[in-house]
């Protein structure tokens, strides 16, 4: 069966970038950044995006376009045995419970948009929100969000995703700097900017523990790592394109767009007093209205804001529905078109179910989706760096020009750093799941016998000549 495939690179990285830069970065980046000390956060964030986003995101895009399927046929076929169906079967769960809490913020950025112009929610934000953020309202507005996303994805890769996201990310970037310079001319910002910008080694030494785990979850979270969505984005790519230039470039661009945010909200809430990083992300919400509602031109400014939020959020919320639908496409032989109804479907129903319970959804868009992307992240790496080896390093150099000399250096992050960093990141999610309050040391020392115990175990399980030895 043919399938569809990119037209341009250009339009595969726009839309890699689209999935990439979404409400993590317009939403949790700030928001994460003025909890963590600011600038102490942003320097910590940048060096893991670079330590451990890039070669995570490297190792994702070569499954992805050396399997040239979505997960679970891409999975069954690399690693040759039947464990690649369940694995990639995660992967697709683990997109379906994404968008199911991510549809349902989507349409509250949504409902924000379409009333900003009325200003409805600058006199009461606190109230509003919570009327607006579940609830039957809620689900109105999730299925709305959802329904968006689905006549993109229901047009296909070429002529439904690249053409979109062709549009709507480059109009994320120009909004959002539209907005920045209209930030920097209102009053009182110097303080947030002050936050936001001015290194504070102090901080940094003092919280380096505390400020290492949210950074490096946010490095992954915002590459859209560990749940397939790449790898699938990956497997519609022509052979002769370079990986690692794709990877830096969609990085780079991916942060740019979360830096920005940052310069927009920060010093946003600086300039109106809100002590921002309090009360989560809902806070936000309520902060920046109130920011809105007492600023001159802010119906105004709120409707680009949110609109802009709005477009971040569907080129990521298309790549979290793309996965499971081609997925039916690609393995069950289905439709495009009844694939795409089908999973729609399913995710009005979870999505619903997630806008109407408080709690739930608290559960689900927290921990449980940092649970699901980190086992999925985990198992990419071990399988690019502990079973393929050879074969990912010939990926990676195939069309890598003078990047190739970067293969065995990543393959080796690949195989013994990274994998630890996302052990680390799990048990320290499981902990305080279980409300176990470890220290550092022995969260790392977990990760760290947890990654050898897994090692060998798949080492062990993997008698074919596909593990050359490396050393
Ligand atoms: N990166 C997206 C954002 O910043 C969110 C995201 C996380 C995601 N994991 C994903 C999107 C997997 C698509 C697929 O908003």
């Amino acid at each position: 069966m043919d399938r569809d495939s990119w037209v341009s690179n250009v339009g595969f990285v726009l839309a890699a970038v689209g999935s990439a830069a979404g409400l993590g970065n317009i939403w949790r980046f700030p928001w994460l950044t003025a909890e963590n000390g600011g600038s102490a956060f942003l320097v910590m964030y940048l060096l893991l995006v670079i330590g451990v986003g890039v070669p995570g995101l490297l190792a994702e895009l070569v499954l992805g376009r050396r399997g040239r399927q979505t997960p679970i046929g891409a999975l069954r076929t690399l690693i040759g045995s039947r464990w690649g169906t369940p694995l990639g079967a995660f992967n697709v769960i683990t997109t379906v419970v994404m968008l199911s809490f991510y549809s349902v913020v989507g349409g509250w950025i949504l409902r924000y948009t379409l009333l900003a112009p009325t200003g409805a929610y600058f006199a009461q934000p606190q109230q509003y929100f919570r009327h607006a953020s579940h609830g039957l309202p809620a689900v109105g507005f999730h299925l709305l969000f959802l329904t968006i996303v689905a006549i993109i994805v229901y047009f296909g890769v070429s002529r439904g995703i690249e053409r979109v996201s062709k549009i709507m990310l480059p109009a994320v970037v120009v909004l959002l700097g539209g907005l920045a310079i209209w930030t920097a001319t209102q009053p009182n910002t110097a303080a947030g900017y002050a936050f936001y910008l001015d290194f504070d080694g102090n901080y940094l030494a003092t919280h380096f523990f505390d400020v290492l785990g949210p950074a490096a979850g946010q490095a992954l979270f915002t590459l859209s790592l560990g749940a397939g969505a790449m790898l699938t984005y990956a497997s519609y790519l022509d052979e002769d394109v370079s990986l690692p230039r794709d990877t830096l470039v969609i990085a780079i661009s991916n942060t740019v767009i979360g830096v920005l945010a940052g310069l927009v909200v920060l010093p946003l809430l600086f300039s109106q007093g809100i002590s921002p990083g309090q009360g989560g992300p809902g806070a936000l919400f309520v902060a920046l209205a109130t920011a809105f509602g007492s600023l001159p031109g802010g119906a105004l400014v709120a409707t680009v804001f949110f609109f802009t939020v709005l477009l971040a959020a569907v080129t990521s919320g298309i790549s979290l529905l793309e996965t499971p639908v081609a997925t039916l496409v690609d393995n069950y032989g289905m439709s495009r078109r009844r694939a795409t109804l089908l999973m729609t479907l399913v995710i009005a129903v979870t999505g619903s179910g997630l806008a109407l319970a408080g709690p739930m959804f608290r559960f689900v868009s927290g921990p449980v989706v940092d649970v699901m992307l980190t086992i999925g992240l985990f198992a990419f790496l071990a399988i690019v760096g502990w079973i393929l080896r050879q074969d990912a390093v010939a990926e990676f150099q195939r069309g890598a020009g003078r990047l190739r000399g970067f293969a065995t250096p990543w393959v080796l992050a690949v195989s013994w750093v990274l994998p630890v960093v996302v052990m680390f990141l799990l048990t320290t999610t499981l902990a305080s799941l279980a409300s176990l309050s470890l220290a550092t040391v022995m969260r790392v020392a977990i990760a760290v016998f947890a990654t050898l115990i897994c090692r060998t175990a798949v080492t062990r399980t993997t008698h074919d000549d596909a593990g050359y030895s490396n050393r």
